[in-house]
């Protein structure tokens, strides 16, 4: 297919959020209990196709018309950052060249939540001003320990124009639509 739409996306948060998982549960769809820390960033790629909604869209669409207007090809090409201090200054590397950030916290850590603040006022001052900006909070399968609600984490995105999930990279609950919301909210070429 020729016309697929490159979206870069980078993932940003404190070290043993997730990022690597969400990203090998998108990619691959395994989840690794003790996954190591990664070092430096890492990098995966997957295509997608997905349906979008047709703005003059009527009843009498044909399903060929559907199939063929209605979708998008979109290529991932995905950053997945090291949140451990040492990596810190090699982010902008990775975020500069991106059209999505996903900033990522784990709803039981608090402190990880409170990380995300340096990042936004980071991004703010040094990203491309039209970033699509992801507030994901993930281990959604550790609800019982939850730390942060989801109203609070929802107030945090909306205070910085960003998009707000809650995810499990271990049970792959909303993985996908992750990525997906993402992809919606970075317009086409
Ligand atoms: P750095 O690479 O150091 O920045 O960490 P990271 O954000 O990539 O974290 P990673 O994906 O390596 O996950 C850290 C730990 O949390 C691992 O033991 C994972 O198995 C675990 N983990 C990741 N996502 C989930 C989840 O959704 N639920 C649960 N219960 N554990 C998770
Ligand atoms: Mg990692």
């Amino acid at each position: 297919m020729s016309n697929i739409e490159s979206v870069k996306v980078v993932l940003l948060g404190e070290s043993g959020v997730g990022k690597s998982s969400l990203c090998l549960r998108f990619v691959t769809n395994e989840f690794r209990p003790y996954s190591e820390a990664t070092i430096g960033a890492s990098f995966m790629s997957k295509s997608v196709v997905i349906p979008m909604e047709n703005k003059n869209s009527t009843s009498t669409t044909t399903e060929d018309s559907v199939t063929k207007i209605n979708q998008r090809n979109i290529g991932f090409k995905i950053w997945d950052t090291a949140g451990q201090e040492k990596y810190r200054s090699l982010a902008p590397m990775y975020y500069r060249g991106s059209s999505a950030a996903i900033l990522v916290y784990d709803i039981t850590k608090p402190g990880s939540f409170a990380a995300l603040q340096d990042w936004a006022n980071e991004l703010k001052q040094n990203a491309p001003p039209d970033l699509v900006l992801v507030v994901c909070g993930n281990k959604l399968d550790l609800n019982e320990d939850r730390l942060i609600d989801r109203g609070t984490g929802e107030k945090y995105a909306n205070s910085i124009d960003a998009m707000y999930i809650e995810t499990s990279a271990k049970d792959g609950d909303k993985v996908e639509s992750l990525f997906l919301e993402v992809a919606r909210k970075v317009p086409p070429p």
